[in-house]
């Protein structure tokens, strides 16, 4: 039999239902909603396609949302003087800057210079930190992995004590995600293991593997007999493998081989159409948490708390 297909589709189409009810009841309880920046510099096509669906998503639960479109030769001076307007502007509690940026700009600066309070892409240090330190730290989880623990949790996977194989040790996918799953708290308490380029016995490692997420960007490194029979398989590679003559549009396809490992796995997301949708949903998700406290905040000031 085959596996049950997780599909982010599905998933971020019930998550985005909650947050219109919750865009909703804001707007009626204080007339404000929540307000997000995508700032994309230049015109990298992959980029573009990505910022114009976090916009389109931003507009249809109607959030304040403001596309900022910068030139490819914007000085790095220029961007951080841009965030600092956005940090002081009070309609606006999520920035994201969409990532890569041209070589000319140093990432890391940009990032540091977004408010931790308004960082709903969850990539400031201080919020890496939080979420490492957990519980009630936790601010902004970064959307792919939140996205990921979701799929998990909303898939009925049992978490507890499972082995969970990370392939990957990216900052964005693979480094937060095995701090998340180790933690302590729901879709998670999990034994965790990280593995990489450098891993010995790759294929053992994923063996042993009840939940096994792939985020190495190599299109099928992950073997179909690497994969436990009935394990969760999620696939985050999103590699770009050819056109399609027909659409013109590029054909993407996962870290792992989707038809051969359906047969063997007992859930597994596909590509596309899996972990992708939930980066999104995840990222407006963090923008109404922030909206949310950064009124809780006002509330505090205003009584004097
Ligand atoms: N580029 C690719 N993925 C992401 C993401 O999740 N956030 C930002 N800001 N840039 C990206």
């Amino acid at each position: 039999m085959g596996a049950e297909i997780i599909s982010g589709i599905q998933m971020r189409k019930e998550i985005l239902a909650e947050l219109e009810q919750d865009v909703a009841a804001m707007k009626a309880e204080y007339g404000q909603v929540p307000g997000l920046v995508t700032i994309l510099v230049g015109e990298n096509p992959a980029s573009v396609s990505y910022v114009t669906l976090k916009v389109q998503t931003a507009l249809s639960l109607g959030f304040h949302e403001v596309q900022d479109n910068q030139p490819a030769d914007i000085s790095e001076q220029g961007l951080l003087a841009l965030i600092e307007k956005y940090n002081n502007d009070p309609a606006i509690h999520g920035i994201l800057v969409q990532l890569p940026l041209p070589k000319h700009i140093n990432e890391e600066a940009v990032i540091n210079a977004i408010s931790p309070d308004k960082d709903v892409d969850g990539f400031h240090p201080v919020n890496l930190g939080k979420m490492v330190i957990g519980g009630d730290n936790v601010r902004y989880l970064p959307c792919t992995p939140a996205g990921i623990q979701e799929m998990i949790v909303r898939s009925g996977t049992e978490t507890e004590g499972a082995e969970v194989v990370v392939v990957g040790r990216s900052n964005i996918v693979g480094k937060p995600i095995a701090v998340m799953m180790g933690q302590k708290g729901r879709g998670a308490n999990s034994t965790v293991t990280m593995v990489h380029t450098r891993t010995k016995d790759l294929d053992a490692h994923c063996r042993r593997a009840d939940i096994l997420i792939v985020a190495a960007g190599v299109p099928g490194l992950v073997k179909p007999e690497w994969i436990k029979p009935g394990a969760t398989v999620i696939d985050v590679g999103v590699n770009r493998v050819g056109v399609s003559e027909e659409t013109g549009k590029a054909i993407l396809c996962g870290d792992v081989d989707f038809d051969q490992a359906r047969e063997i796995a007992g859930k597994i997301t596909p590509v596309p159409g899996g972990v992708g949708p939930m980066t999104i949903a995840m990222l407006m998700k963090n923008t109404v948490k922030s909206a949310r406290w950064h009124r809780e905040q006002e509330g505090l000031t205003r009584t004097g708390k």
